[in-house]
């Protein structure tokens, strides 16, 4: 078991969530994925019927949209209500709308007072990941890990896991939406993506998973003492 707080930030398509799920499990600790909170505030949006550019209406649909999330043995479960909506939020109509909800500044400091309040809960460490973990939620964080990993590799990652689950092979079409949900997570005026500046950048490029979560543990312990 690790008592430290780790804060892992990235783009999509590093492998982020992987490696953090594995990390939190070899730590003994918990694990908390900010980017489905961000989804299931998205999805009550768009069942709102709200436009998207109406950042006073999505602001208000964000306050009350009740989130909540669960790790199970069977994976993480992400709840709207009481609605178990963990694979709606990986749909494409979610993916689609979620970095236009989470540029809206009350739904950020709405959900970054939720994530604050989870990490801090229970006894032990946790494995905290997003954009914004190590520069804005939780600064603090004993240790901060920046995953990179170039364009290219991630639309590649990304475009294999599309096949595999049965859609068709669109290499160009995927490059082209890493590179617009990059513009658009790392131009927001709200938290854009950046490192914090005591992150340790780890670039997943050459590693598999596996590895990534060996280095990972490795930094923990060099930065906290050995996990027990
Ligand atoms: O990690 P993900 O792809 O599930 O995240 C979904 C979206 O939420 C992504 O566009 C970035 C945004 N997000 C964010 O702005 N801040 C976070 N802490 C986590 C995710």
């Amino acid at each position: 078991m690790s008592d430290a707080v780790v804060a892992i930030d990235g783009p999509a398509g590093t492998g982020k969530s992987t490696v953090a799920r594995g990390l939190a499990e070899a730590l003994g600790s918990r694990y908390l994925d900010t980017g489905a909170m961000y989804r299931v505030v998205t999805l009550a949006v768009l069942r709102s019927g709200v436009a998207l550019d109406d950042a006073e209406a999505v602001a208000a649909v964000a306050q009350r949209a009740e989130v909540s999330l669960d790790a199970q043995p069977d994976g993480d479960h992400a709840y709207l209500g009481g609605e178990d909506v963990s694979r709606e939020i990986r749909g494409d109509e979610v993916t689609g709308a979620v970095s236009a909800v989470s540029a809206v500044p009350a739904v950020r400091t709405r959900l970054v007072a939720l994530q604050q309040q989870l990490a801090g809960k229970g006894d032990g460490g946790a494995v905290v990941e997003g954009r914004d973990i190590g520069t804005v939620v939780l600064p603090d964080a004993d240790v901060k890990i920046f995953l990179t990993a170039s364009a290219e590799t991630r639309a590649r990652r990304r475009n294999a896991q599309n096949v595999a689950a049965g859609h068709s092979d669109d290499f160009a079409g995927v490059l082209a939406d890493v590179v617009r949900r990059d513009e658009l997570d790392s131009t927001r005026a709200v938290s854009p993506l950046r490192p914090a500046d005591d992150a340790v950048i780890v670039d997943t490029g050459d590693m598999n998973q596996a590895q990534v979560i060996n280095h990972l543990k490795d930094l923990v312990e060099q930065h906290c003492g050995a996990i027990r």
